[in-house]
This record gives structure tokens, sequence and C-alpha cells, in this order.
């Protein structure tokens, strides 16, 4: 696999980073994931919008190549052959080149920039789609400002270890009573003709999927609505779903040992899927 870092194309085992790299020992990076169906990157703009927002809202420089990044993914798509799969972006505030809790002065510490890519032939005709998905809840510990996609992902990594634990695919977390989100994607449920998910705040990670899904609800005769939901109320509905770069739209079928829909993906979700894909390639 060719990977990009810092200014450089090269193979995935020439590819280095500083020891001091601020990512690597304090999560002082941000990141994104793009997905490529038909070797094309989807919602391109919105993840770039959405970097250019996680690195201000953290006071990292943009890197100099910022503006070159369509035709870095590009690069490497073509170069890697991905048909199906996704693209990996980090850019962390840099290497000072000694362990300091202090900011690196950004005059002199350039931040550090790699992509690579993932090849994951049949992304977009998923089993998952077929089966659905089984979540458990779990509390949400995370700090304060998940709208900023930071690499912190510990949580969300040791969340999909208690659902696995528990013989679930993933878990959603849950805060004062209330789901945020997925650990790494956004939670709906479907009552009637109405789509339910969290409304946004610092509280979940603005999902690039989650807009393009909202907005195309009314293509689907669908209203959404935007609120705080408990576990409960998820349960007790006809459908749920989740979204994210690399899931889509996934179905959920039970949560927390309850089945929703008999156990079965529904038509509703299964149709917002359909129009996302549509409507993105
Ligand atoms: N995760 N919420 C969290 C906590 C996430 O990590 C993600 C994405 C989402 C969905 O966002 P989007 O639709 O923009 O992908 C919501 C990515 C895919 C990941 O970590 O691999």
């Amino acid at each position: 696999r060719t990977v990009y870092v810092n200014g450089e194309y090269l193979p995935e085992h020439e590819a280095k980073v500083s020891i001091f790299d601020r990512a690597f020992l304090m999560a002082d990076g941000v990141y994104e994931v793009t997905s490529v169906l038909d070797g094309k990157l989807i919602d391109f703009g919105g993840h770039m919008a959405r970097l250019d927002r996680s690195l201000s809202e953290l006071d990292i420089r943009k890197p100099g190549c910022f503006d070159d990044l369509l035709e870095i993914h590009r690069e490497l798509v073509r170069v890697n052959g991905i048909d199906e799969g996704l693209v990996y972006l980090q850019i962390t505030r840099g290497s000072p080149g000694d362990r300091d809790f202090v900011f690196p002065d950004p005059e002199t510490t350039e931040p550090t920039v790699v992509l690579f890519t993932q090849n994951k032939p049949g992304l977009a005709q998923s089993p998952a789609v077929k089966t659905g998905l089984k979540i458990v809840s779990i509390p949400d510990v995370r700090w304060g400002r998940r709208d900023i996609k930071t690499v912190q992902l510990l949580y969300p990594s040791m969340g999909k270890m208690m659902a696995k634990a528990a013989g679930a695919d993933d878990a959603w977390m849950v805060m004062d009573g209330f789901v945020t989100e997925g650990t790494s994607n956004n939670a709906y449920f479907i009552k009637g003709n109405k789509i339910v998910t969290r409304a946004l705040s610092h509280d979940i990670l603005h999902g690039i999927t989650r807009a393009a899904v909202l907005r195309f609800a009314a293509e689907a005769q669908m209203e959404v609505e935007e609120r705080d939901f408990t576990v409960a109320e998820a349960q007790d509905a006809d459908e749920a779903f989740i979204t994210s770069a690399s899931a889509f739209v996934m179905p959920v079928v039970e949560i927390d040992g309850v089945a929703l829909g008999g156990g079965v993906p529904g038509p509703r979700a299964a149709r917002l899927r359909e129009i996302y894909l549509d409507e993105s390639r």
C-alpha cells in the first residue's frame, strides 16, 4: 500500500512519524474517514469542512497541503486501486521534539499529515444490511467536546469490545439518561413516519452522513425530529438505525436484548440507505 506522510507518497513500511508526535503522546490530532464507492469519494466536501472546523476549534494550524487534500485523496485511491473502501486522514499538532503539555509554537512546528487507504470490497453490500445490528447501551464517559473529531478513540474502542463481550455488534452511549450516539456512528429510531435523532451540540459528532440522510428524509416521505431520546423509547420504536461514512445507513434490530420490528431490518431504514447511496454516488 502507498501512503501519504508530510508531503511524500511512500510504501507503508517506509512511512515514519516521530515518537514525540503530539497525537502519539497526547491524542492531539484530528481525523476524517471518507468512503470510496466505484473509485469515487463520497461526501468529500462535507468531510473537509468538518476537518477545517476540528482544526480551528483546537487551534491546530492548517498544514500547507490543506488545499491539495482532494488531489492527495484521489492519488491514493488511484495508486492503490481502491474501488470500494475508505481513505483515512489524520492531522496532528506536529512533533515538537520533546514531551510538553504546552502547545508548541505553531511558527516552528509543522502539523503532521498522514493519509492511507483501506481496501474494502463489498463495502456497500455488507451482510449486516440483511441481518441488522444488535446494540447494547453503555454509559458515555467521553470528554465534553465530541463535536471535534479527535483521535482520542480509546473509549469508543472499549465500547465496541463491551458490545462484543455482550454478544452484540456495537454500543450506543447514554448520558444523563439519553442516548448520545454510537461508538463510531450516529443513532436514530423511526416511529411512524418520524425519524428521531439527537440534536447537534458539543455532545455528539456532527456526522456528515447524518446531515445527508436528514436532508434526504423528505424524499422518503419522512419527518425529522432532532431531540433527546431514551433507550426505552428506541426499544419501543418501529425501526432503528445508525449512520457513518463507513456503514452508510445500517439497520438496528435489537437494543439491550429487546427486538425491534420482529428482529429483522425494516423497510424505512432500507429506503433511507437506498436513497443515500443513490444520491451520493
Ligand atoms: N466515525 N459519531 C462518532 C462518534 C463517529 O466516530 C462517527 C464517524 C460518526 C459518524 O460520522 P460520519 O457520518 O461523518 O462518518 C458519528 C468514523 C467513520 C470512524 O471513526 O471510523
